[in-house]
């Protein structure tokens, strides 16, 4: 068992850092060491605060070995330092940046060859400490993902398109009222704030089997929704006013409709794919005028993962099974969202499609600690953030990875960030 996981521990991180290596070795050294935009670090940070966290939990705390570069804990301390000042830190160049991370990840590997995984130690009990590294890394290479899609310039990324759809998809699909488990205790690699396992009492509601596409929200659009208060929040409207919002980041105007602009390429928006790059008043206003309203984030965990039939609530929406390439467009395997319908395998026993994979789900609910919350390993991993100008996404992007992304996975973001792969669906009350 324990060897077994090591194996499978070993294969994650290497998938982390194939990752990174390809969105890092895609451009030059100029562009790595560049600002594509003030929301985003220099990839470069990325890369050695990767190998710089890596190196404090793994070599340092979990294999008691000595630092390799102590000096450099402060650069790539994200509490430290806003995004928008990274760049001009005395940070490791691109060759040193790629040399630091080799080397811890050398030692790391020694340290896992070593690492005992039993219940004495919670930090490694199920590989949690390796699991929180993987799973850091993983998020950061989505966040790299992001700034690839802020660069300006010629593309540098490719993958295959996704799946057409299998299935039409639309309407909406009734979750009964009643008490469900929402969170975990038995997940080994979640995360702090997706703890512990709780009952929640959910009225019934209905929610959209599929994701508001580009054809939905073109609607909003054409029927003047960005220039009508009504549809908006009042922070929303004024939020819309001052940045002068009228079609998803990333959309072009042209004579014959709407592009839009992917890792460098501009396409025309295709109607039946996902939105993407609305930030939560957008995604909030569309409701109002749809008649609906996003839906609250224990009302999407029910809907991804309550199996009515078992009275359980399940790791993912189509069972226990990890993700595999049928169920969920997940890995940056695709550089988009598929369209609806392409994911038949992925769907919850109550026939709500694509909850995982695509796009992040912008849901109503703010940032909080569940009920018996214990921060862990740190305070500075959740517990800090609780309470704060926050709305939670859920349910991973085509950005996220398999280890990244789970049932039970929380995301946060400020309701006007609009750089994520953030869409949404829609839900009413019953
Ligand atoms: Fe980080």
């Amino acid at each position: 068992m324990t060897d077994d996981l090591r194996l499978s521990i070993a294969a994650d991180l290497e998938r982390a850092r194939a990752r990174t290596v390809l969105l890092t070795d895609a451009v030059d050294d100029d562009d790595l060491t560049r600002q594509h935009s003030p929301l985003m670090s220099p990839l470069v940070w990325d890369l050695a605060h990767v190998g710089n966290q890596e190196e404090l939990w793994l070599v340092r705390d979990v294999g008691g070995r000595d630092p390799l570069r102590q000096d450099i804990d402060e650069l790539y301390d994200a509490f430290k330092h806003a995004r928008r000042d990274r760049p001009g830190l005395p940070l490791l160049d691109p060759a040193e940046a790629r040399a630091y991370t080799a080397q811890v990840r050398d030692k790391v590997f020694d340290v896992l060859d070593r690492a005992r995984f039993g219940p004495e130690s919670r930090l490694l009990d199920g590989g949690f400490a390796f699991g929180m590294i993987v799973q850091h890394e993983q998020q950061h290479d989505e966040t790299m993902l992001a700034t690839h899609q802020l660069r300006a310039g010629a593309p540098v990324l490719t993958a295959p398109p996704p799946p057409r759809a299998r299935q039409a998809v639309s309407g909406e699909a009734f979750i009964e009222a009643g008490r469900f488990t929402m969170g975990t205790d038995t997940e080994p690699w979640a995360l702090d704030n997706e703890r512990p396992a709780h009952p929640v009492d959910v009225p019934a509601f209905w929610i959209d089997t599929a994701l508001v596409t580009n054809g939905d929200y073109l609607a909003f659009m054409d029927s003047g929704g960005y220039d009508d208060p009504r549809w908006w929040s009042e922070r929303g409207w004024a939020h819309r006013q001052s940045s002068g919002l009228e079609a998803p980041l990333h959309w072009i105007r042209d004579a014959g409709g709407w592009l839009h602009r992917r890792f460098g390429r501009v396409t025309p928006v295709v109607l039946d794919e996902p939105v993407v790059h609305v930030c939560y008043f957008e995604a909030e206003a569309y409701a109002a005028w749809a008649g609906k309203r996003l839906p609250t984030e224990a009302e999407w965990e029910k809907a991804a993962r309550w199996d009515p039939s078992a009275g359980r609530s399940r790791r993912y929406p189509w069972g226990d099974d990890p993700p595999e390439a049928r169920h969920a467009n997940l890995g940056q395997r695709h550089l988009g969202p598929a369209p609806a319908g392409a994911y038949p395998d992925g769907a919850s026993p109550q026939g709500v499609h694509q909850l995982i994979g695509d796009v992040w789900e912008w849901t109503s609910s703010g940032f909080h600690g569940y009920p018996g919350f214990g921060a862990f390993p740190y305070r500075e991993y959740s517990e800090v953030f609780f309470g704060g100008d926050y709305r939670v996404l859920r349910g991973g992007s085509f950005g996220t990875d398999t280890a990244a992304c789970r049932g039970t996975f929380r995301n946060w973001d400020h309701p006007i960030r609009r750089q994520i792969f953030s869409g949404f669906r829609c839900a009413r009350d019953a």
